[in-house]
Protein backbone atom coordinates (compact mmCIF):
# COMPACT_ATOMS: atom_id res chain seq x y z
CA UNK A 1 0.00 0.00 0.00
CA UNK A 2 1.15 3.73 -0.46
CA UNK A 3 0.25 7.04 0.72
CA UNK A 4 -1.77 9.06 -2.16
CA UNK A 5 -0.28 11.89 -4.30
CA UNK A 6 -2.55 14.79 -2.83
CA UNK A 7 -3.89 15.63 0.54
CA UNK A 8 -7.85 15.13 1.21
CA UNK A 9 -8.40 19.27 1.56
CA UNK A 10 -6.57 22.52 1.07
CA UNK A 11 -3.62 22.90 3.27
CA UNK A 12 -3.55 25.92 5.24
CA UNK A 13 0.00 26.89 6.82
CA UNK A 14 -1.01 27.25 10.72
CA UNK A 15 1.85 30.20 10.54
CA UNK A 16 -0.92 31.99 8.57
CA UNK A 17 -3.49 31.89 11.57
CA UNK A 18 -1.55 32.94 14.58
CA UNK A 19 -1.78 36.71 13.95
CA UNK A 20 -5.77 35.90 14.43
CA UNK A 21 -7.79 36.19 17.35
CA UNK A 22 -9.34 33.16 17.40
CA UNK A 23 -8.68 29.32 16.40
CA UNK A 24 -10.21 27.83 13.44
CA UNK A 25 -12.90 24.94 14.81
CA UNK A 26 -10.19 22.42 13.27
CA UNK A 27 -7.41 22.64 15.73
CA UNK A 28 -10.01 22.40 18.92
CA UNK A 29 -9.32 19.54 20.64
CA UNK A 30 -12.03 16.99 22.36
CA UNK A 31 -11.73 18.11 26.03
CA UNK A 32 -9.87 14.84 27.47
CA UNK A 33 -6.70 15.79 24.88
CA UNK A 34 -6.77 19.48 25.67
CA UNK A 35 -3.52 20.46 27.86
CA UNK A 36 -4.39 21.24 31.61
CA UNK A 37 -2.36 23.13 33.90
CA UNK A 38 -3.33 21.93 37.07
CA UNK A 39 -0.55 19.35 37.58
CA UNK A 40 2.21 21.88 37.93
CA UNK A 41 5.61 19.31 38.39
CA UNK A 42 8.79 19.81 39.02
CA UNK A 43 10.29 16.59 37.32
CA UNK A 44 12.25 16.62 34.71
CA UNK A 45 13.51 14.16 32.62
CA UNK A 46 17.04 12.96 33.22
CA UNK A 47 20.24 14.93 32.09
CA UNK A 48 23.17 12.85 31.47
CA UNK A 49 27.01 13.73 30.66
CA UNK A 50 27.71 11.88 27.63
CA UNK A 51 31.44 12.85 27.22
CA UNK A 52 33.02 9.82 29.11
CA UNK A 53 31.49 7.34 25.61
CA UNK A 54 33.07 9.45 23.56
CA UNK A 55 36.40 8.48 24.83
CA UNK A 56 38.15 4.78 24.52
CA UNK A 57 41.00 5.71 27.22
CA UNK A 58 41.79 2.51 29.19
CA UNK A 59 42.02 4.79 32.52
CA UNK A 60 40.77 2.84 35.53
CA UNK A 61 39.22 6.03 36.17
CA UNK A 62 37.47 6.49 32.65
CA UNK A 63 36.45 3.13 32.82
CA UNK A 64 34.50 3.68 35.76
CA UNK A 65 32.75 7.03 34.34
CA UNK A 66 31.79 4.76 31.37
CA UNK A 67 30.17 2.42 33.55
CA UNK A 68 28.74 4.67 35.51
CA UNK A 69 27.14 6.40 32.33
CA UNK A 70 25.99 3.72 30.70
CA UNK A 71 23.82 2.78 33.87
CA UNK A 72 22.79 6.34 34.24
CA UNK A 73 21.42 5.48 29.94
CA UNK A 74 20.13 2.40 31.10
CA UNK A 75 18.04 3.98 34.13
CA UNK A 76 16.79 6.47 31.94
CA UNK A 77 15.37 3.88 28.95
CA UNK A 78 14.10 1.87 31.52
CA UNK A 79 12.22 4.90 33.30
CA UNK A 80 11.29 7.12 30.89
CA UNK A 81 12.36 6.02 27.67
CA UNK A 82 13.43 9.48 27.34
CA UNK A 83 16.64 11.78 28.50
CA UNK A 84 18.75 14.92 27.68
CA UNK A 85 22.81 14.40 27.09
CA UNK A 86 25.45 16.88 27.17
CA UNK A 87 29.01 16.86 26.28
CA UNK A 88 27.67 14.66 23.06
CA UNK A 89 30.39 16.29 20.89
CA UNK A 90 28.10 18.60 18.73
CA UNK A 91 29.89 21.58 18.60
CA UNK A 92 27.07 24.58 19.98
CA UNK A 93 27.89 26.35 17.36
CA UNK A 94 26.55 24.03 14.62
CA UNK A 95 23.45 23.73 16.77
CA UNK A 96 23.01 27.50 17.02
CA UNK A 97 23.64 27.84 13.33
CA UNK A 98 21.25 24.83 12.36
CA UNK A 99 18.70 26.68 14.03
CA UNK A 100 19.06 29.61 12.82
CA UNK A 101 19.05 28.00 8.97
CA UNK A 102 15.72 26.42 9.76
CA UNK A 103 14.01 30.09 11.58
CA UNK A 104 15.11 31.96 8.81
CA UNK A 105 13.19 29.52 6.26
CA UNK A 106 10.07 29.56 8.19
CA UNK A 107 10.44 33.42 8.57
CA UNK A 108 10.86 33.65 4.49
CA UNK A 109 7.90 34.71 2.45
CA UNK A 110 4.89 32.49 2.31
CA UNK A 111 5.52 32.29 -1.82
CA UNK A 112 9.01 30.83 -1.18
CA UNK A 113 7.73 28.51 1.32
CA UNK A 114 5.02 27.07 -0.93
CA UNK A 115 7.86 26.14 -3.41
CA UNK A 116 8.63 23.18 -1.90
CA UNK A 117 5.01 22.37 -0.77
CA UNK A 118 4.98 18.32 0.46
CA UNK A 119 2.26 15.46 -0.36
CA UNK A 120 1.72 12.52 1.81
CA UNK A 121 3.25 10.61 -1.09
CA UNK A 122 6.75 10.98 0.69
CA UNK A 123 6.23 13.79 2.96
CA UNK A 124 9.30 15.31 1.61
CA UNK A 125 9.48 19.45 1.93
CA UNK A 126 7.01 22.35 3.49
CA UNK A 127 3.92 20.25 4.98
CA UNK A 128 0.94 21.30 7.58
CA UNK A 129 -0.79 17.78 8.50
CA UNK A 130 0.54 14.75 9.43
CA UNK A 131 -2.23 11.93 8.62
CA UNK A 132 -4.49 12.18 5.69
CA UNK A 133 -8.37 11.55 6.86
CA UNK A 134 -10.83 14.17 5.47
CA UNK A 135 -12.21 16.43 8.35
CA UNK A 136 -9.51 15.13 10.70
CA UNK A 137 -8.99 17.85 13.96
CA UNK A 138 -5.03 19.43 13.12
CA UNK A 139 -2.25 19.96 14.81
CA UNK A 140 -1.49 23.21 15.07
CA UNK A 141 2.39 23.17 13.76
CA UNK A 142 4.28 23.79 10.41
CA UNK A 143 6.81 21.58 9.39
CA UNK A 144 10.18 20.58 6.96
CA UNK A 145 10.79 17.15 6.69
CA UNK A 146 13.83 15.90 4.64
CA UNK A 147 15.90 12.81 4.23
CA UNK A 148 19.87 12.19 4.54
CA UNK A 149 20.00 8.34 4.40
CA UNK A 150 20.18 6.15 2.68
CA UNK A 151 21.72 7.72 0.13
CA UNK A 152 19.24 7.32 -2.78
CA UNK A 153 16.62 9.01 -1.11
CA UNK A 154 19.00 12.31 -0.46
CA UNK A 155 18.00 14.87 -2.69
CA UNK A 156 19.21 18.52 -2.77
CA UNK A 157 16.22 19.39 -4.52
CA UNK A 158 14.03 18.79 -1.52
CA UNK A 159 15.91 20.53 0.43
CA UNK A 160 15.31 24.50 0.85
CA UNK A 161 17.55 26.80 -0.51
CA UNK A 162 18.68 29.18 1.92
CA UNK A 163 22.08 30.88 2.20
CA UNK A 164 24.52 28.61 3.39
CA UNK A 165 21.84 25.95 4.22
CA UNK A 166 22.40 22.91 2.44
CA UNK A 167 26.20 22.57 4.32
CA UNK A 168 24.86 23.76 7.43
CA UNK A 169 21.94 20.89 7.50
CA UNK A 170 24.69 18.35 5.77
CA UNK A 171 27.40 18.65 8.50
CA UNK A 172 24.50 18.44 11.03
CA UNK A 173 23.23 15.55 9.71
CA UNK A 174 26.76 13.57 9.49
CA UNK A 175 27.57 14.60 12.96
CA UNK A 176 24.13 13.39 14.50
CA UNK A 177 24.11 10.44 12.28
CA UNK A 178 28.05 9.93 14.25
CA UNK A 179 26.26 10.18 17.55
CA UNK A 180 23.25 7.86 17.21
CA UNK A 181 26.05 5.39 16.10
CA UNK A 182 27.36 5.85 19.65
CA UNK A 183 24.26 5.87 21.11
CA UNK A 184 23.35 2.52 19.56
CA UNK A 185 26.26 0.68 21.12
CA UNK A 186 25.35 1.60 24.56
CA UNK A 187 21.79 0.78 24.41
CA UNK A 188 23.00 -2.43 22.69
CA UNK A 189 25.54 -3.00 25.73
CA UNK A 190 22.82 -2.11 28.48
CA UNK A 191 20.46 -4.90 26.89
CA UNK A 192 23.32 -7.45 26.95
CA UNK A 193 23.96 -7.38 24.05
CA UNK A 194 27.22 -6.94 21.48
CA UNK A 195 28.06 -3.21 21.22
CA UNK A 196 26.95 -3.31 17.36
CA UNK A 197 23.70 -5.45 17.91
CA UNK A 198 21.35 -2.71 17.36
CA UNK A 199 23.01 -1.27 14.57
CA UNK A 200 23.52 -4.50 13.12
CA UNK A 201 19.55 -5.42 13.08
CA UNK A 202 18.93 -2.00 11.76
CA UNK A 203 20.96 -2.51 8.72
CA UNK A 204 24.40 -1.90 9.48
CA UNK A 205 25.46 1.14 7.51
CA UNK A 206 22.24 1.07 5.32
CA UNK A 207 20.16 2.74 8.11
CA UNK A 208 17.25 5.44 7.68
CA UNK A 209 18.03 9.41 8.83
CA UNK A 210 15.59 12.08 8.11
CA UNK A 211 14.96 15.20 9.84
CA UNK A 212 11.89 16.68 11.27
CA UNK A 213 11.82 20.49 11.50
CA UNK A 214 8.77 21.33 13.55
CA UNK A 215 7.69 24.82 13.94
CA UNK A 216 5.06 26.12 16.58
CA UNK A 217 3.71 30.01 15.68
CA UNK A 218 2.32 31.31 18.79
CA UNK A 219 -1.28 30.57 19.21
CA UNK A 220 -3.45 32.90 20.47
CA UNK A 221 -5.42 29.76 22.29
CA UNK A 222 -2.98 27.17 23.39
CA UNK A 223 -5.42 25.86 25.89
CA UNK A 224 -7.89 24.24 23.02
CA UNK A 225 -5.11 22.86 21.20
CA UNK A 226 -1.64 20.91 20.56
CA UNK A 227 1.28 21.74 18.33
CA UNK A 228 2.14 18.21 18.15
CA UNK A 229 -1.01 14.99 19.04
CA UNK A 230 0.61 12.40 22.01
CA UNK A 231 2.20 9.80 19.83
CA UNK A 232 5.38 7.39 20.13
CA UNK A 233 7.98 8.15 17.43
CA UNK A 234 7.60 5.07 14.47
CA UNK A 235 11.49 4.92 13.76
CA UNK A 236 14.34 3.47 15.64
CA UNK A 237 15.54 6.80 18.10
CA UNK A 238 15.09 10.40 17.75
CA UNK A 239 17.06 12.96 18.91
CA UNK A 240 15.41 16.26 19.20
CA UNK A 241 17.10 19.79 19.54
CA UNK A 242 14.88 22.25 20.88
CA UNK A 243 14.36 25.81 21.65
CA UNK A 244 16.40 26.28 25.47
CA UNK A 245 13.74 29.42 25.94
CA UNK A 246 10.30 28.39 24.80
CA UNK A 247 9.14 24.50 27.11
CA UNK A 248 6.72 22.41 25.06
CA UNK A 249 7.67 19.20 24.86
CA UNK A 250 5.58 17.04 27.05
CA UNK A 251 6.65 13.39 28.29
CA UNK A 252 3.91 10.62 29.54
CA UNK A 253 4.62 9.62 32.88
CA UNK A 254 2.31 7.19 34.06
CA UNK A 255 -0.57 9.27 34.43
CA UNK A 256 0.82 12.61 34.22
CA UNK A 257 2.65 14.92 31.73
CA UNK A 258 5.48 16.27 32.40
CA UNK A 259 7.19 19.36 30.39
CA UNK A 260 10.63 18.70 29.34
CA UNK A 261 12.92 22.13 30.79
CA UNK A 262 15.80 21.92 27.99
CA UNK A 263 19.27 21.87 29.01
CA UNK A 264 21.10 24.25 26.89
CA UNK A 265 23.10 22.87 23.77
CA UNK A 266 21.17 19.50 24.96
CA UNK A 267 19.92 16.24 22.81
CA UNK A 268 16.82 14.97 23.90
CA UNK A 269 16.86 11.54 22.97
CA UNK A 270 13.74 8.77 23.24
CA UNK A 271 13.34 5.89 22.30
CA UNK A 272 10.92 4.78 19.30
CA UNK A 273 8.88 1.88 18.37
CA UNK A 274 11.62 -0.03 16.64
CA UNK A 275 13.35 -0.38 19.40
CA UNK A 276 10.73 -1.52 21.51
CA UNK A 277 10.05 -4.18 19.12
CA UNK A 278 13.64 -5.57 19.04
CA UNK A 279 14.10 -5.53 22.07
CA UNK A 280 11.08 -7.05 22.83
CA UNK A 281 9.62 -4.91 25.33
CA UNK A 282 12.51 -4.12 27.09
CA UNK A 283 13.02 -0.43 26.26
CA UNK A 284 9.47 0.88 25.58
CA UNK A 285 8.56 3.99 23.16
CA UNK A 286 6.94 6.72 25.42
CA UNK A 287 4.25 8.46 25.04
CA UNK A 288 5.15 12.41 24.04
CA UNK A 289 3.13 15.34 23.10
CA UNK A 290 3.76 19.17 22.09
CA UNK A 291 1.86 22.46 23.83
CA UNK A 292 2.30 25.78 22.81
CA UNK A 293 2.29 29.44 23.72
CA UNK A 294 1.01 32.54 23.49
CA UNK A 295 3.00 34.86 23.47
CA UNK A 296 6.49 32.61 21.74
CA UNK A 297 6.60 30.90 18.53
CA UNK A 298 8.68 27.89 18.88
CA UNK A 299 10.88 25.49 16.59
CA UNK A 300 12.32 22.33 17.01
CA UNK A 301 14.58 19.42 14.65
CA UNK A 302 13.98 15.56 15.25
CA UNK A 303 16.31 13.99 13.88
CA UNK A 304 14.56 10.46 13.46
CA UNK A 305 17.60 7.57 13.16
CA UNK A 306 15.30 4.28 11.80
CA UNK A 307 16.10 1.01 10.46
CA UNK A 308 16.50 0.29 6.87
CA UNK A 309 13.30 0.74 5.62
CA UNK A 310 12.95 -2.75 3.59
CA UNK A 311 14.26 -5.52 6.64
CA UNK A 312 11.63 -6.99 8.73
CA UNK A 313 11.95 -6.28 12.20
CA UNK A 314 11.06 -8.63 15.25
CA UNK A 315 12.04 -9.02 18.47
CA UNK A 316 15.87 -10.01 18.96
CA UNK A 317 16.32 -13.72 19.42
CA UNK A 318 18.80 -12.81 21.79
CA UNK A 319 15.76 -11.29 24.09
CA UNK A 320 13.33 -13.76 23.64
CA UNK A 321 13.03 -16.57 26.32
CA UNK A 322 10.61 -19.32 27.48
CA UNK A 323 9.47 -16.84 30.04
CA UNK A 324 9.21 -13.86 28.07
CA UNK A 325 7.95 -15.08 24.77
CA UNK A 326 8.04 -12.49 21.57
CA UNK A 327 5.43 -10.04 22.08
CA UNK A 328 5.68 -8.74 18.16
CA UNK A 329 5.42 -10.16 14.80
CA UNK A 330 8.03 -8.75 11.91
CA UNK A 331 7.27 -5.89 9.78
CA UNK A 332 9.26 -3.64 7.77
CA UNK A 333 9.44 0.04 8.55
CA UNK A 334 8.27 1.06 5.51
CA UNK A 335 5.01 -0.97 6.63
CA UNK A 336 4.96 0.52 9.73
CA UNK A 337 5.17 3.65 9.26
CA UNK A 338 1.99 4.12 6.88
CA UNK A 339 0.00 3.52 9.77
CA UNK A 340 1.40 7.44 10.90
CA UNK A 341 1.37 8.56 7.31
CA UNK A 342 -2.00 7.86 6.71
CA UNK A 343 -3.89 8.16 10.13
CA UNK A 344 -1.51 10.67 11.72
CA UNK A 345 -0.24 10.55 15.81
CA UNK A 346 -2.55 8.63 18.06
CA UNK A 347 -1.08 7.98 20.76
CA UNK A 348 0.64 4.29 21.14
CA UNK A 349 -2.22 2.67 19.23
CA UNK A 350 0.21 1.40 16.62
CA UNK A 351 2.80 -0.65 19.05
CA UNK A 352 0.17 -2.02 21.57
CA UNK A 353 -2.39 -2.68 18.57
CA UNK A 354 0.83 -5.24 17.09
CA UNK A 355 0.98 -7.55 19.97
CA UNK A 356 0.84 -11.34 19.29
CA UNK A 357 -1.86 -12.32 20.48
CA UNK A 358 -1.65 -15.46 22.77
CA UNK A 359 -4.75 -17.37 23.90
C1 LIG B 1 8.40 14.74 16.85
C2 LIG B 1 8.29 15.31 18.21
C3 LIG B 1 8.66 17.16 19.70
C4 LIG B 1 8.94 18.62 19.69
O1 LIG B 1 8.72 15.51 15.92
O2 LIG B 1 8.18 13.51 16.72
O3 LIG B 1 7.89 14.61 19.09
O4 LIG B 1 9.25 19.14 20.76
N1 LIG B 1 8.64 16.59 18.39
O5 LIG B 1 8.84 19.24 18.65
NI1 LIG C 1 7.89 12.55 18.51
Amino acid sequence: MNCPQDWPEPIVRVQSLSENGVIPDRYIKPMAERPSSDHPTHANIPIIDFQPLLSSSSDDSDVALRAATLAKISEACREWGFFQIVNHGLSPELMDRSQKIWRDFFHLPMEMKQAYANSPKTYEGYGSRLGIEKGAILDWSDYYFLHFLPFCLKDYNKWPSIPDGREVIDEYGREVVKLCGTLLKALSLNLGLKEDFLQNKFGGQDIGACLRVNFYPKCPQPDLTLGLSSHSDPGGMTLLLCDEHVAGLQVRKDNSWITVKPAPHAFIVNIGDQIQVLSNAMYKSVEHRVIVNPAKERLSLAFFYNPKSDIPIEPAKELVTADRPALYPPKTFDEYRLYIRLRGPKGKSQVDSLKCLRG
